[in-house]
């Protein structure tokens, strides 16, 4: 969603500003700006509605040049995209302007301190949320001429998430932050520094970060960094050096990240199995130090995520229900967090989220800790996510980090398969502590995990027999996807992939409710997706899929190799590689995602960046 660049240096900082806007353009914006205090002293900007590129564009035509600046990619919730709503906003009139601001997430007060700021005279040019940051900044600043401690003081008034850079003209040697809800983190180089709303967009400066906490406010100069926390103490932060996965943001050899990053799942699924599997068991441990002691206790469990990752919560419920035998209620976060719940008791409460951001899942995970033990309070709270520096995990008692590395697509792909490998391994070890998973099974299930990236990369060498099978939605407007089981959501997977990158109508269907109403739609221009391992409820899936044929449906099965279906008249039969059934969610969604992707492609789409969807989606 929104994004952050700032930087301080002795060079000319344009172009880090630009590339860095570049590397955060995944998470989905509408207006991108920037703006640098120019050698006269003087606050300069350019602001444009559409892509980084538009504002390169512009820049070529009439360039800028600074050591001071800070830059931003919008993605609107207060006022229309446009170019007097991109960020960064300024007090006063350019040039002679003072103060310029860029903003992530939301001010929930904005309306009566807009009124309050008229009423002192300041003149709005924007409809956005962020413009009241920066005059209240200003007004602060005519009390208390120090930036730092003015800025300690407006955060004071803001209701709601921020992440914060602001720049003055007065002040050419420091850049300042302040993070509440929305996360930052400084950039650490040699006689110059930066910020940003993700390191990635620093990457190409730095290798060196400095987290900022939730409440601190940052004092960024050349040569120093000066932090104040909550309270507002002076605090160090750790300094870290990222190493691993710094040609993330690039696509190398493939097209898209989208592809890229399907055909990392081998690979990024042994590393979230990495130290996590004993010879016939999962090491519980891998949840944290408490997790045997705290597991033992649960007797159920509540999963609460958002798009894709809710999927995977609704895959895990067949397997904490079918293999660890514990009940499990799944729900999407935007709803469980407007609603009167009732806690089980000794329930443990589980988010899963790619990002850890996702304002939704925080706000459920929020409101599940708020809960006192006389409301029924839970029992302890676990994220499974794929950041390990993100709010969610810190906010959570126990935590399982996947390890698929930075996702760009928009669409995700490996958090999904990874989210699915975390769920197993947590199903696995409630169902060993608390004694209900048969041992030998868990043994079985462990050699399985140990042996899904070899099954994965067998997946994805039918690439090119599902690119041919995409030919067949090139002109269609509408598909159906079918499953049984847990292939069910592995169906409204593929179905929100097609959706999401392709624009195709799509919807997902148990296979057992066809006849309830979706068999009405089906003719030769709906096609309909199956996926179909070979277990026992494959005999009823072949019986379904003789209902659409039945009515002149064009039929595409993904079918395990031993299941006895071959292709016919409108049937188009795609063979898989058997797979353990409960292994099979993660193994099936392999096909799907590389069908939604060519259909994407053929439709000539935007396959990493889909119209009006965000990566992040850190506001409501
Ligand atoms: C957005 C993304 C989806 C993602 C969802 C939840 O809608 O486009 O790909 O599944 O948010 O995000 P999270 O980071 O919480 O998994």
């Amino acid at each position: 969603m929104c994004g952050i660049v700032g930087a301080v240096a002795e060079r000319n900082i344009t172009a880090v500003l630009v590339e860095g806007l570049k590397r955060l353009e995944y998470r989905g914006y509408d207006s991108a700006g920037v703006a640098l205090l120019n050698d006269q002293g003087q606050l300069e900007r350019r602001r444009r509605v559409g892509k980084v590129s538009e504002l390169q564009a512009a820049l070529n035509a009439e360039p800028l040049a600074g050591r001071l600046g800070i830059a931003h990619t919008r993605w609107a919730t207060h006022g229309a995209p446009s170019e007097r709503n991109a960020h960064p906003h300024f007090s006063g009139r350019e040039p002679g302007s003072e103060l310029a601001v860029v903003h992530n997430g939301i001010i929930e007060n904005h309306d009566a301190l807009r009124e309050q700021l008229k009423g002192l005279g300041y003149a709005f040019s924007s409809d956005t949320d962020t413009e009241v940051i920066v005059h209240l900044l200003d007004h602060k600043l005519k009390t208390q001429p120090d930036l730092t401690a003015a800025l300690k003081e407006a955060v004071k008034e803001l209701h709601g998430a921020y992440g914060l850079a602001v720049i003055s003209a007065k002040q050419p040697d420091r850049l300042l932050a302040a993070r509440s809800g929305s996360p930052l983190v400084i950039g650490l180089g040699l006689g110059e520094n930066f910020l940003a709303s993700d390191q990635l967009a620093l990457r190409q400066v730095t290798d060196r970060f400095m987290y900022l906490e939730e409440g601190d406010i940052a004092e960024i100069c050349r040569e120093s960094v000066q932090i104040w926390d909550v309270s507002g103490e002076p605090v160090q932060r750790e300094s870290v050096q990222y190493h691993e996965g710094a040609e993330a943001a690039d696509k190398g050899e493939f097209r898209h990240f989208m592809l890229k990053e399907i055909f990392e799942q081998p690979k990024v699924v042994q590393r979230t199995l990495e130290g996590r599997l004993g010879s016939d068991h999962v090491l519980v441990q891998a949840f944290g130090p408490q997790a045997a002691e705290l597991f033992a206790k649960v007797k159920n469990v509540q999963i609460v995520a958002c798009g894709t990752s809710y999927h995977a919560g609704m895959v895990a419920r067949y397997w904490l229900e079918g293999l660890a035998g514990i009940p499990c209620q799944i729900e999407v976060a935007s709803e469980f967090r407007y609603r009167k719940v009732v806690v089980q008791p000794d329930t443990l409460f589980v988010s899963i989220s790619q990002s850890g951001e996702t304002a939704d899942t925080l706000a459920a995970l929020r409101n599940a800790k708020a809960l006192s033990p006389e409301q029924g309070g839970y029992l302890a709270s676990l994220s499974i996510c794929n950041v390990g520096i993100s709010s969610l995990v810190r906010e959570s008692d126990l935590c399982l980090l996947t390890q698929a590395g930075p996702e760009i697509g928009v669409a995700s792909t490996k958090a999904f398969t990874t989210q699915l490998v975390g769920l197993m391994l947590l199903t696995l070890s409630l169902g060993q502590v608390r004694g209900t998973l048969d041992k030998r099974l868990e043994a079985e299930l462990v050699d399985e995990l140990r042996r899904l990236p070899t099954r994965l990369d067998e997946a994805l060498a039918m690439d090119t027999v599902v690119e041919k099978v995409s030919e067949l939605f090139a002109e269609k407007h509408h598909a159906l996807f079918l499953g049984r089981g847990e292939q069910y959501p592995v169906a409204m997977e593929g179905a929100l992939k097609l959706k999401e990158i392709s624009y195709i109508h799509a919807e997902a269907y148990p296979a057992g409710e066809l006849k309830h109403g979706p068999l009405a739609l089906v003719d030769s221009d709906m096609p309909v997706v199956t996926v179909a391992p070979n277990n026992e409820l494959l005999e009823k899936l072949k019986s379904n899929l003789q209902e659409v044929r039945a009515r002149g449906g064009e039929l595409i099965v993904f079918a395990d190799q031993q299941a006895g279906m071959s292709n016919g008249e409108g049937t188009h039969v795609v063979n898989m590689p058997h797979i353990h059934d409960a292994l099979a969610p993660i193994l099936y969604t392999i096909p799907l995602q590389l069908l939604s992707y060519y259909v994407a492609v053929l439709k000539g789409t935007d396959v990493d960046q889909p119209r009006n969807l965000a990566k992040s989606v850190t506001v409501e």
